[in-house]
């Protein structure tokens, strides 16, 4: 592949064009060509997604002060857009480990495979495989003495939005915005997510055995602390102790044990590496069904 040329120079052809030719006399394809290049020369820096390229260009045009790294960094985790502000909606709603935020909704109409959790394990409904996990999860704490259970697992679209249009009724946007997700934007509608004990602020769960609990135990049963302390400008949520998201224990090894939110671990892409496809044994030949060459009945010497 040809190496895209390097970032300074290119600034620079595309500064000399801009500046020694009138505006009228301009050839359009060089600067273009220029353009172009600029753009590219992102996929040289890791993490950096193709069609993400004219973000990365007006990002660092806007904020000169930022190396390149950080550009890439702060658009992939969508800080260039404006929450809300022309949502995509994900792809694979089912996937277990499906990034839904201010930036990334569900279908309206989405509605997961879900398992009642038991009477034992708190109120609701989880995906089975986060439902199984948070009960073995809860196990393990009650040998330890401590008591997990949950307070709101799986919310649907039209839950959420009752819930939400009810705090907007008490409180302004901006301030609901900071914990309470807008319809089709909430991780409860995953079936993947849950409050643990509590959903209030007054509860001070952070202080609680169960939370220190929660925080060394949690991945090993693959969820992670949702919505951390001094995330809020990458997440959109202030603190939310009591709020765990199933996403699997390798990733939830990783967030955890690097404090990273998942904006953050999918933006930096650490994502799993699939497991390089061993291809198959070739097929031994089939056998002749005699093992010699004949000749008219008889085999023949080779
Ligand atoms: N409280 C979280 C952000 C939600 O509403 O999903
Ligand atoms: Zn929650």
């Amino acid at each position: 592949m040809r190496k895209s040329a390097p970032w300074h120079i290119s600034i620079s052809l595309l500064a000399a064009v801009c500046l020694t030719l009138p505006a009228q006399a301009a050839p359009e394809l060089p600067a273009q060509q220029i353009q172009a290049e600029l753009e590219t020369s992102w996929l040289e820096l890791p993490n950096a997604q193709a069609d993400r390229l004219e973000r990365y260009t007006l990002w660092a045009a806007r904020n000169p002060e930022l190396d390149r790294e950080t550009v890439v960094l702060q658009v992939n985790l969508d800080l260039d857009r404006t929450p809300y502000d022309n949502p995509r909606t994900v792809d694979d709603p089912s996937s277990l480990t499906v990034l839904v935020n201010k930036h990334n909704a569900l279908p309206r109409d989405y509605v997961p495979e879900l398992e009642t959790l038991g009477a034992d394990y708190g109120s609701g409904s989880l995906r089975p495989e986060a439902a199984q996990a948070f009960r073995e999860m809860a196990d393990a704490a009650r040998e330890e003495g401590i008591a997990l259970r949950s307070v709101s697992a799986y919310r649907s679209y039209s839950y959420q939005n009752a819930l939400y249009s009810r705090y907007l009724t008490q409180y302004r946007q901006n301030t609901a915005d900071t914990f309470s997700a807008r319809p089709g934007h909430s991780e409860h509608q995953t079936g993947l997510a849950l409050d643990i004990n509590t959903a209030s602020t007054r509860d001070h769960f952070e202080n609680t055995p169960a939370f220190a609990w929660l925080k060394e135990h949690c991945a090993q049963y693959g969820f992670i602390l949702r919505y951390d302390q001094g995330k809020q400008d990458i997440t959109g949520y202030r603190f939310e102790p009591w709020h765990y998201r199933y996403v699997g224990v390798e990733i939830a090894q990783a967030c955890m044990e690097q404090g990273l939110s998942y904006e953050e671990y999918l933006a930096l892409g650490l994502t799993p590496q699939e497991e390089e496809a061993v291809p198959p044994a070739p097929e031994p030949e089939t056998p002749p069904l005699f093992p010699f060459p004949i000749a008219q009945g008889k085999p023949i010497a080779l």
